[in-house]
């Protein structure tokens, strides 16, 4: 009997994966947006967390949502949620009318965790973003751009030169004092945004991991895999929605933009 070395079972794992991967480019991926919502927003200081709040009498959440959907009607939506909201969101969306079909998950420990239960419904094949649900003033027209790009890389993700002098510091009981030979060039540093767009097998294979600290985004997840990772420059005005300060940010911002693009 034919038997096949190691190398020569990698040289086939890698032909299939190769095929498989340029069938689902040529049918074209099924879009898929996992929106982040299962932080508990403890930095607002609000009674319930940031994505439940309301801006211009809309929900957070409910703004980020729609304004994907502007862009791709047929998109699937992946919510993931804290335990205790869920029946709050379900509730929510009847109230308002807002009909659109989600796949509501239960959100985990960390932000990985909440990731790795949204990516369980997420078929092979597919075109992947994860979203902050906090950061509802995307334009539609980055939306488009992004996901147009992310059709041909791996992964894609939106980042921001940093404009300010950047330090590195301890906190000693909430005095702040200089780390010792620490200098950083800004010229080298840029602020990671969402959203983060992977082709399936690369962000499913790449959760399979361990969890590790240093797993602040997808892009930290997928490049510890061992995978390249594409950049385009991200939107100044797409903030996450950290504290009380960006939520009055967010109101002005609002008010600036015509609704067709915000
Ligand atoms: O905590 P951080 O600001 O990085 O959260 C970014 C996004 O991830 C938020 O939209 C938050 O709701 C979500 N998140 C989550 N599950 C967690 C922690 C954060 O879905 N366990």
């Amino acid at each position: 009997m034919y038997k096949l070395s190691i190398n020569e079972i990698g040289r086939k794992i890698t032909k299939n994966k190769l095929i498989l991967q340029y069938i689902f480019d040529v049918m074209g991926r099924k879009k898929y947006l996992i929106v982040m919502a299962a932080g508990s927003g403890t930095r607002m200081g609000a009674e319930m967390p940031k994505q439940f709040i309301e801006l211009e009498g809309k929900a957070v959440l409910q703004m980020t949502i729609e304004k994907f959907l502007k862009v791709y009607p047929d998109m699937k939506i992946v919510t993931v949620l804290p335990e205790d909201y869920m029946e709050y969101w379900r509730n929510y969306c009847l109230e308002r009318n807002f009909g659109c079909p989600q796949i509501l998950v239960k959100g985990g420990i960390t932000r990985f965790h909440s990731v790795q239960n949204a990516l369980a419904k997420v078929p092979e094949g597919s075109l992947v973003a994860v979203h902050d649900a906090v950061r509802p003033l995307i334009s539609v027209n980055f939306i488009r751009e992004i996901f147009e790009k992310a059709e041909s890389v791996p992964a894609l993700i939106p980042v921001i030169p940093c404009v300010d002098t950047m330090k590195v510091l301890h906190d000693r009981g909430g005095q702040l004092m200089t780390a010792q030979g620490q200098s950083v060039d800004r010229s080298v540093l840029y602020g990671a945004q969402t959203p983060q767009i992977f082709h399936s097998e690369v962000i499913k294979d790449a959760y399979t991991q361990a969890y590790d600290t240093s797993f602040t985004d997808d892009a930290s997840v997928v490049l510890k895999n061992g995978k390249n990772l594409s950049y385009l420059i991200g939107e100044r005005f797409n903030i996450k929605l950290t504290t009380q300060d960006d939520l009055v940010l967010a109101k002005a911002i609002l008010s600036l933009y015509d609704a067709s693009s915000r």
